[in-house]
């Protein structure tokens, strides 16, 4: 009887769907617990590349329940597009697709705030993925939201008339000039309310703590990553929800006492999509090749992804925070014929040595401190062993599962469920 869970550590896009996938059938239950459809989570297997964003990656598993949780943020109108995207798996969505009841739901008019919030802040936007996720969040935690179980109620329509002028207001005091159709946004809408009523929409916290004491085994799967959480995350640069492990606990309803192993995901490398501080970020030919062969570019909205060099400081925070018990490293075939490999250890700030991710990261001016590594040159997408691996690959491991004092039980060599390396530790 126990909860696991599954955590990016980095700034997001670490390749938490692909090891959801890889992972699934040890489990019974997949429950997204926060974020929304800014989430992208990949998963590639058998020729089939697919991209998810508000439905956990549990779902290509013929056994295996998905929920999505109280924490989420939900937008109907992407959400039917998700079911569609999916209709060619013949996948029985309705008996293994559960709704909470109390997710709330992004409207059309939130999409709209958070584009008009962006351009009214310049060159300081967030770089936010443009889907309503601050505005809902604010109207969460402003005690205005909207939740799915209103959307079976009688007078859920005044609700959301009362909502959207609210926004009207709000927008109209930006005076900034949007180009977003209001009407279109609203037709998406409405057809993907009928879509996610069809769906069970139920109390997942009753469900899941009911399933718990059956001896089900749960897997929480987080979206973005730690650096990107609304506290402990590189702020006002972050996500609006908690990324971090106790957001499992108040987006599932979950009590912390049955959380079992904490799963770390973390790249070879460094990435982050979107404006903010990024200390060992590249801007130079190695962070284009990276970007090149890893495919660094966003999964819900395209943009180029910034690359750079593993950052242990910001590593050891996101471990720290969450709990993690055991790593999972991804995408170091992207490094191979990279040449040689810097990683980074300690920051200098005004001239002092910090090896702890500070407060501000944002206004300083911070050097990182690197250490360097042998590069190797075999391909590795095909190794099935550890064995097999190159020892500069293995060295460049052995180092941070001792900096960090965390087992690394994962090597992932390639996008495919199938690429990736159990290590028996
Ligand atoms: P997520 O948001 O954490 O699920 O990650 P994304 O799907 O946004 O981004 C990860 C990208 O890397 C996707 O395109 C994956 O298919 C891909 N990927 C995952 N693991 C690996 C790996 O080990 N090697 C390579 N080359 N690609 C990977
Ligand atoms: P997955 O789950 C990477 C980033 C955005 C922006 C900031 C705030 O695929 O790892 P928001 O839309 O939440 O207001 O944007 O957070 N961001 C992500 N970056 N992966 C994600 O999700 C992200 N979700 C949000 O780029 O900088
Ligand atoms: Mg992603």
């Amino acid at each position: 009887m126990s909860l696991d869970l599954l955590l990016g550590l980095q700034w997001g896009d670490e390749g938490k769907g692909k090891i959801v996938d890889a992972i699934t059938s040890n489990y019974d239950i997949i429950a997204r617990f926060q974020g929304g459809p800014n989430a992208g989570h990949t998963i590639e297997f058998d020729g089939h590349k697919h991209v998810l964003h508000t439905i956990p990656s549990g779902i290509f598993n013929k056994d295996s329940i998905n929920i999505i949780g109280n924490g989420v943020v939900i937008d109907p109108g992407i959400f039917l597009k998700e079911i569609n995207g999916l209709k060619k798996f013949n996948i029985d969505l309705n008996s293994k697709l559960f709704i909470s009841k109390r997710a709330h739901i992004i409207l059309p008019t939130h999409k709209i705030i958070d584009a008009t919030s962006e351009a009214s802040k310049g060159k300081k936007k967030i770089g936010s993925t443009l889907k309503g996720i601050g505005p809902t969040y604010m109207d969460k935690t402003g005690r205005n939201g909207i939740r799915v179980g209103d959307i079976i109620e009688d007078n859920w329509l005044t609700k959301y008339d009362n909502l959207k002028e609210k926004h009207l207001n709000l927008i109209s005091n930006f005076n900034q000039k949007v180009d977003i159709s209001l009407d279109q946004l609203e037709a998406e809408f409405f057809e993907g309310i009928k879509c996610l009523k069809s769906f069970n929409l139920i109390e997942s916290e009753n469900y899941l703590n009911r399933s718990i004491s059956e001896g089900k085994k749960i897997l929480a799967e987080g979206a973005q990553g730690s650096l990107l959480d609304i506290d402990f995350g590189t702020y006002p640069f972050v996500t609006s929800s908690n990324t971090t492990s106790a957001g499992a606990c108040s987006g599932l309803g979950v009590p912390p006492n049955k959380i079992k192993n904490i799963r770390g995901i973390f790249k070879a490398y460094t990435t982050r999509v979107g404006s903010g501080p990024f200390p060992t970020e590249l801007f130079d030919s190695i962070g284009k090749k990276i970007r090149e062969v890893g495919h660094e570019f966003g999964a819900t909205t395209g943009r180029d992804r910034r690359c750079g060099w593993l950052d242990l400081v910001a590593l050891k925070y996101s471990i720290q925070i969450n709990g993690v018990t055991e790593l999972n490293i991804m995408k170091s075939d992207v490094l191979s014929s990279i040449g040689k490999l810097l990683v980074c250890t300690s920051y200098t700030i005004d001239g002092e040595q910090v090896d702890f991710f500070p407060y501000d990261i944002t206004s300083k001016d911070i050097t990182p401190n690197y250490i360097e590594f042998k590069g190797w040159d075999m391909d590795i997408t095909e190794v099935k062993n550890e064995d097999e691996l190159p020892d500069e690959l293995i060295d460049y491991i052995d180092y941070i599962e001792s900096f960090v004092d965390v087992p690394i039980k994962l090597i992932s060599v390639g996008p495919d469920r199938k690429q990736t390396i159990y290590r028996n530790k």
